[in-house]
């Protein structure tokens, strides 16, 4: 993947927050195979490094508000008892927490020596970049192949329009 994959989804999406949100899925998979190379290479630039860590300390965050506050607990209240949901939201929203420390870690990695122009990654952090994006390709696989998936059948058209609202708040955008 080219490292433009990992540029935020544009705001007109927020219209469409499931659209919106698989975006931002299809960015995480970028910034993961950009964790992979890091930890593959032992080195990264310090641009490179500087937006990844910009990305898990912010727009990371902000996706984990969306899901957490806005898109899971709209599908809790529209979820039939056969989708099974319950369970694989409670583990997501776990999930979240375990995958922010995690980001931290390699935020922090990242970002220990700001004057350098290369960042030189050891090994304990590219264990840490490499279980994170393993970790967060699974995690990906099963929101957008179970969760997504049901919301389009179960949230209702108001529904949407709460969650592009919250959505929309959160970032400042206006039209909410
Ligand atoms: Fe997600
Ligand atoms: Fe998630």
């Amino acid at each position: 993947m080219s490292w433009d994959d990992t540029a935020p989804p544009p705001f007109v999406l927020l219209d469409d927050p499931l659209a919106y949100i698989l975006a931002a899925h299809l960015r995480q998979r970028a910034v993961c195979t950009v964790l992979r190379r890091f930890a593959t290479d032992r080195v990264a630039s310090r641009a490179e490094a500087d937006r990844v860590t910009a990305y898990l300390t912010g727009d990371l965050r902000l996706h984990h508000e969306d899901e957490d506050l806005d898109l899971y607990p709209a599908l809790r209240r529209r979820a039939l008892p056969e989708d099974g949901l319950g369970i694989t939201l409670a583990r997501l929203g776990e999930e979240h927490r375990q995958c922010a420390a995690m980001a931290d870690i390699i935020g922090e990695a990242l970002s220990a020596r700001p004057a350098d122009d290369t960042v030189h990654i050891y090994t304990a952090a590219g264990e840490a970049m490499q279980a994170y994006a393993a970790s967060e390709m699974r995690h990906l696989a099963l929101e957008n192949g179970v969760v997504l998936a049901l919301a389009r059948i179960r949230l209702t058209r108001p529904d949407l329009k709460a969650i592009s609202r919250g959505m929309k708040l959160r970032r400042g955008v206006d039209g909410a």
